[in-house]
């Protein structure tokens, strides 16, 4: 019905009413007996970048997880487009506009780059740009050289096995990818982990323009001060609880470093009878 209109611009317009990438409530997940995740309520907004903050093991990867469907959550549901979604695998959140960038990267070592950059996209291929016969290659070279162009990554040819990338550009890779097919949310979780400083910069202005342009942008880190400078909203995770939930306002970094260690009034253990 419009003529080139990005993805995200479609979903303005179909969705015009639709704030939130995704609203969850209540969520727990136990592992043997780690409780990974306990009663977790948390919503991301169009627009918003989100900061998840926490220390090692207070259940930032396991939440993310659960958001974007590599696991079912023991209990509490998950809201997307204002209706209740129980997803069986990333593809589901990929439907709904969700992608995701795991910490363990999650790319196929053995493909190429361009390969990866399309891969669980086959519907591109088979459908889409299939009238264009063997356009469809040439269609995903450039959609993927300009991604990978915004990201200001040079790589020497996308024909190169990701296992032969360094750690740096696969994480690249990995931001590109997700950038290229969200057009509602993306979760991060530790995008900027293994990249340098000037890449690690380049990241963190993508996420806020990406945000600026309507998505909503989760981030995980432990670059507390550098996703400050981007963050709309901050959650800290204690213990698999929210210890903190607060617009950006004027939060420093020792309020949510005391937030992580449970020095802002926030320990779980006056908070039992909430369960
Ligand atoms: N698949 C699993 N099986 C068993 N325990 C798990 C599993 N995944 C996570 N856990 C446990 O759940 C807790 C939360 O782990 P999670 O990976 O979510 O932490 P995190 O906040 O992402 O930490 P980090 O900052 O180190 O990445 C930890 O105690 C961890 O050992
Ligand atoms: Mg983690």
């Amino acid at each position: 019905m419009h003529m080139e209109l990005s993805p995200m611009e479609v979903i303005s317009e179909t969705k015009p009413s639709g704030n939130y990438v995704f609203r969850a409530q209540g969520l727990s997940k136990t592992f043997g007996h780690v409780k990974a995740i306990r009663n977790v309520s948390i919503e991301l907004r169009r627009g918003e970048v989100l900061a998840l903050f926490g220390d090692n093991g207070a259940g930032k990867s396991t939440l993310t997880k659960m958001l974007c469907g590599v696991y079912t959550p023991d209990s509490g549901t998950i809201e997307i487009d204002d209706e209740h979604i129980v997803m069986k695998g990333t593809r589901d959140a990929e439907d709904r506009g969700i992608t995701v960038v795991h910490q363990d990267l999650a790319l196929a070592p053995d493909l190429t780059v361009l390969e990866n950059m399309f891969l669980g996209h086959e519907i591109l291929r088979g459908g889409i740009l299939k009238p264009f016969g063997f356009l469809a290659r040439r269609e995903m070279a450039e959609k993927t050289e300009s991604a990978l162009q915004s990201l200001s990554i040079r790589l020497p040819s996308l024909s190169l096995a990701v296992k032969d990338l360094s750690g740096g550009q696969r994480q690249a890779v990995a931001v590109a990818r997700a950038n290229m097919w969200s057009r509602s949310g993306i979760l991060m979780d530790e995008p900027t982990a293994a990249l340098g400083t000037i890449q690690s910069d380049i990241v963190c202005s993508l996420i806020r323009s990406t945000a600026d342009a309507g998505a909503g942008v989760m981030v995980i880190s432990h670059d507390i001060p550098r996703i400050l400078e981007i963050a709309n909203r901050v959650i800290v995770l204690r213990h698999g609880e929210v210890a903190l939930d607060e617009p950006i306002g004027s939060l420093s970094r020792s309020d949510v470093v005391a937030a992580m260690v449970g020095l802002a009034g926030a320990d779980p253990e006056d908070k039992e009878d909430n369960k």
